[in-house]
């Protein structure tokens, strides 16, 4: 043995035989020790901390207003504007995870600490509604690919998105963050986009749980609605997203189901969501949703946000009083341990706070094209060939509406106007014009009010007069008229019938005096629709010679929307909602959105009256009812037009008999003389001695690739059981009834190209679920 190990050996000795005398108790770690050793060693207080969140301050929101957060958790956030975080638990390995919204862009403040010299701005991508107007599942997947990127960058765990309610009447006040009025359309969007954040090793939130289709008193709505209207259209988004995507966590809605707070109802977040759909994260409350904290832990409802001391009190209460078991609690901090596990923040990563937002904003643009819906053409007025001067009426040419207010709203470096983005473009845009509109915007915006709360849409200002000399000067000097209609909206309210679905009388005027002096001068007029959910336009519309619905197109709208009118980009974008004559015909107007119970007032106006609304509109939602009923809509559903022409042939069944599945295809040619892609749509007529079945129902799309002229391309949809089966409440079972199924393809859901027939011989019950989620009583609901 050599000296010098001799001397190491008696120098560590007495430490060996300290550490031999106090042996040394294990804390189990997150992710190094078996995750059930971690919930094993949790107190109970620490649990409880888990699963409430650390609360938070909304700026503008007066104190005592919110219920109460714990003071100690009012340390400085690691990143300044999200949402929420959860409780780090540093004994056991367990971090704070940051949630952030929301669906159209990363919602963080763009300043922190009052220190300009670094900035935090997030790329404003084109709203909900746009994206599910692209039709296409692959480009609303790289938006989520970009945009998932700077969630990781920024430092942020779980992005609150995607929003995925059923836009189930026009008027909705947060429809624009939504994708549609049909589950097919908005569970495959979700799907996509879901897949697309999580493929950065980021979560999402998939939100609102369910039937949160209104805003109004929207902590407080009891929505009372039927089994099947409830599985067919307002849960089946969510079962397609859940099944197809894995997001990790899901958000319960504010409003009740049949008496029952989403964020408390067991049939809804543990035997639909979990058992019958596989969902494997964890469930939150939307921020302070739901009443009571010991209902939500044993409904499933995993975590609550953004967390109160009041709810961190209930369930250690429901605890001592044995409402709520351990084994309950132990299940919902492993939901949520499971998902923190995945998380970048116990990861370790090393975010950088500089994602790279020129790269985004070119996703951003070329998504906002995929989704613009050219609404009317006449004459092939677009795109703009031989324009070289623009005249841009309306405000909103002048002050985009990228998106919507609230915590759908994004805090981005820039917007695109629409004169900036002509003026981009090569077009000469009248300078006097837009100077005499920035002047009027700056000066009605200075004088409008306040909203009463921060995160509310302000009062729109009214559109600036024109004089006729004015239009007589513009219709002299510039080659075409372009008038852009503009609404805003957001969280915390619905849109109004009059002067929002219906036009203000000046903006009428408008419409009607710009067409008059242009068409006097022999020129062409436009209209640019900036809006988050339809509008009336069946009063003005053959005044003007071309509509682009623009929606609410993001950051870059500008350039977009030049891109689309200019040619540059072919139109391929069609209505995932339709667009009714008036807004009578929509066939729940005279109960949307519902009504306040008497007497009964809610002490904070925040939490909304008690109130109720009762879908009687059953499955015939959208769609589902204009083609049902006959009803004309102005544009309906699947409806849009292209600088090209598709051509639809070779449509076949593989069997003219069901037997367990069943392919279409149909190819589609490019006839005309520019490329283009066209949404290639797949109705089912389903036979209905049993059940009542609406005319038609979307159970395929698919956006083909650019085809050049001449150009085709081979679509094929395969068509399963479940594809054909209805929701039968009488036996809790999914059922295809036999008799003749009609295939229809085509480039609308009124313009139907190609159509074949198949049979199925007997019935077949493709699927049986559980009683969940029944009303007390069985709701009247309209028939066919
Ligand atoms: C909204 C959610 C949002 C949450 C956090 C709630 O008011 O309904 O959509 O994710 O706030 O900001």
């Amino acid at each position: 043995m050599k000296p010098i190990k001799v001397l190491c050996m008696a120098l560590l000795l007495p430490a060996m035989l300290s550490a031999q005398k106090k042996p040394v108790t294990k804390v189990p770690q997150l992710g190094k020790s078996p995750l059930k050793d971690v919930v094993a060693a949790m107190t109970l207080a620490e649990k409880v901390r888990l699963i409430v969140g650390m609360g938070f301050n909304i700026e503008g929101i007066p104190p005592g207003m919110l219920p109460p957060m714990d003071p100690a958790d009012n340390i400085a956030e690691k990143v300044v504007g999200a949402a929420g975080r959860s409780h780090a638990i540093p004994r056991l390995g367990i971090p704070t995870l940051t949630l952030s919204d929301g669906p159209a862009g990363v919602r963080i403040n763009p300043i922190r600490h009052k220190d300009s010299t670094k900035t935090y701005y997030a790329t404003a991508f084109p709203v909900g509604t746009l994206l599910a107007s692209s039709w296409d599942t692959a480009l609303v997947k790289r938006v989520g690919v970009a945009f998932g990127h700077e969630v990781l960058e920024y430092g942020i765990d779980i992005l609150l998105a995607p929003g995925m309610n059923i836009q189930r009447n026009p008027l909705g006040g947060r429809n624009f963050e939504y994708y549609s009025e049909d589950p097919i359309i908005a569970g495959n969007m979700a799907a996509s986009f879901v897949k697309g954040i999580q493929s950065n090793g980021v979560g999402t939130s998939i939100k609102h749980f369910a039937a949160n289709n209104a805003e109004f008193n929207r902590m407080n709505l009891n929505t009372f609605i039927s089994e099947r209207a409830l599985r067919e259209i307002y849960l089946k988004g969510f079962e397609i997203a859940v099944k197809k995507a894995q997001p990790w966590t899901v958000m319960s809605s504010y409003n009740l189901i049949n008496g029952t707070y989403t964020s408390e109802s067991k049939d809804l977040l543990t035997t639909v969501l979990r058992n019958e759909w596989g969902f494997k994260g964890y469930v939150m409350t939307d921020w302070f949703g739901g009443k009571n904290a010991v209902a939500q832990m044993n409904a499933g409802n995993d975590q609550l946000m953004p967390g109160t001391t009041i709810q961190t009190k209930e369930i250690l209460e429901g605890v001592k009083s044995g409402k709520i078991s351990m084994a309950q609690l132990d299940k919902n901090v492993t939901n949520i341990l499971n998902i923190i596990l995945k998380s970048p923040t116990f990861k370790g990563y090393k975010y950088n706070d500089k994602p790279d937002l020129k790269a985004d904003a070119r996703v951003s643009r070329m998504a906002a094209t995929e989704g613009m819906v050219l609404l009317k053409n006449d004459d092939n007025v677009l795109p703009l060939n031989s324009t070289k001067s623009v005249a841009l009426f309306g405000n909103t040419s002048y002050d985009l509406i990228a998106g919507g207010t609230g915590s759908g709203d994004v805090n981005k470096a820039y917007v695109i106007s629409i004169d900036k983005g002509f003026a981009n473009a090569g077009y000469k845009v009248d300078a006097s014009l837009s100077g005499a509109y920035k002047a009027y915007i700056t000066d009605q915006k200075a004088k409008r009010p306040k909203p009463k709360m921060m995160f509310l849409a302000p009062e729109p200002i009214g559109e600036m007069p024109l004089s006729a000399d004015l239009l007589k000067e513009q219709a002299n000097k510039s080659d075409i008229g372009i008038i852009t209609i503009g609404r805003l909206a957001g969280e915390g309210g619905d849109r109004k019938e009059a002067d929002d679905f219906n036009l203000t009388a000046v903006e009428q005027a408008m419409i009607s005096d710009v067409s008059k002096a242009f068409h006097d001068n022999g020129k062409k007029v436009l209209v640019v629709l900036n809006i988050g959910g339809p509008i009336e336009t069946a009063s003005w519309r053959d005044k003007v010679d071309g509509i682009l619905l623009a929606w609410d197109p993001g950051l870059e709208g500008g350039n977009a929307i030049a891109d689309v009118m200019s040619g540059k980009v072919n139109p391929s974008g069609k209505l995932a909602a339709t667009f009714p004559m008036a807004y009578a015909d929509v066939p729940n107007a005279k109960t949307f959105p519902g009504k306040e119970l008497p007497g009964a007032k809610s002490a904070n106006p925040l939490m909304g009256n008690p109130a109720e609304v009762t879908y009687d509109d059953g499955i015939y939602v959208g769609y589902r009812y204009f083609n049902t009923f006959n009803v004309k809509p102005a544009y309906e559903f699947g409806y849009g037009l292209s600088y090209t022409k598709f051509d639809y042939s070779n449509f076949k069944l593989s069997s003219k008999t069901f037997a367990g599945k069943i392919t279409a295809s149909v190819l589609i040619t490019n006839k005309g003389k520019t490329a283009g892609k066209e949404v290639v749509e797949l109705y089912l007529s389903a036979p209905s001695k049993m059940l009542n079945k609406p005319e038609s129902e979307l159970k395929g799309f698919f956006k083909t690739n650019l085809l050049k002229p001449g150009e085709a391309q081979l679509v094929t949809f395969v068509l399963t059981g479940y594809d054909l089966a209805s929701f039968n409440t009488a036996t809790e079972t999914w059922v295809a009834e036999s008799g003749d199924y009609k295939v229809k393809v085509g480039s609308s859901s009124l313009d139907i190209k190609k159509s074949e027939k198949f049979k199925l011989d007997k019935n077949i019950n493709v699927l049986k679920v559980h009683k969940a989620l029944a009303p007390a009583s069985e709701i009247k609901e309209l028939a066919k």
